[in-house]
């Protein structure tokens, strides 16, 4: 069985006292529960205290990014060697905020995903479409084909550990949730995709996420579709009560 990953993507907020305010409130409330993760990616500037804060917690700290090159001449840039050095776990990998503002492509996507693996750090791959797409009825094809490409040349063991968060980039921050049927719609195509890349029993075991103005008011009806294992949540993953009551309606 698929377990529920709640991701929270604090983006740029927030400065180092509030991060670790918020790791020390939800750590001692977040129990073990093997079918449920909870993850916080965070600013790099906070992660090495939130690795710290969260250990022998049941919460794993991710980053929103990286590069794909160990080291070099790379200014301004984090290496996945630094971040499993940390004991950051997981990474979240072309958001679309990074693909709009950032000069992020399917390609360097791809090669941020090998890295990763590389690296012992799970990638959380984030596709999804513009209004624009949807409206144009190019949403499966354009999800498609980001998915292929993220994930090309991966070895199926590795497909299998790698996170997919559907975020429609429309319903990022704008307060518009797709509908569940919406959602559970793309996801589906998703896990599709990844069964003809690779198998359905290796597409079965993914981890597929929703994002996009996931708050505790919706949670559990996308949870509750079949192909929805989680959610990777901005504005509601910044205040520890809400990113509490998330996680909480994953283990149900
Ligand atoms: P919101 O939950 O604020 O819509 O953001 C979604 C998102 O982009 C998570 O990565």
């Amino acid at each position: 069985m698929r377990k529920t990953v709640i991701a929270g993507n604090w983006k740029m907020n927030k400065v180092l006292s509030e991060a670790d305010q918020f790791m020390e409130e939800i750590t001692g409330k977040i129990t073990n529960n093997d079918n449920t993760e909870a993850i916080v990616c965070a600013p790099f500037p906070f992660l090495p205290s939130l690795v710290e804060k969260a250990k022998r917690s049941n919460v794993k700290v991710g980053a929103q990014n990286m590069h794909y090159e160990e080291d070099g001449a790379f200014t301004g840039e984090v290496s996945p060697v630094m971040l499993n050095d940390l004991g950051v776990t997981h990474v979240v990998l072309g958001h679309s905020e990074r693909r709009e503002y950032f000069a992020e492509t399917d390609e360097t996507v791809n090669k941020k995903t090998h890295a990763a693996f590389q690296h012992d750090l799970i990638p959380i791959v984030c596709v999804g479409e513009t209004l624009e797409q949807r409206e144009n009825n190019e949403t499966m094809d354009h999800v498609k084909n980001q998915v292929q490409k993220a994930l090309a040349g991966l070895t199926n063991d590795q497909v299998e550990q790698t996170m997919i968060a559907y975020e429609p980039i429309w319903a990022i921050g704008t307060g518009k949730t797709a509908t569940s049927d919406q959602a559970n719609e793309v996801c589906s195509h998703i896990r599709k995709v990844i069964g003809e890349l690779t198998s359905t029993d290796v597409a079965e075991n993914v981890v597929i996420q929703y994002g996009g103005s996931v708050k505790p008011a919706n949670i559990d009806e996308l949870l509750a579709k079949s192909d929805i294992d989680g959610a990777l949540v901005g504005g509601a993953s910044l205040e520890a009560n809400s990113f509490l009551q998330l996680v909480e309606a994953g283990t149900k």
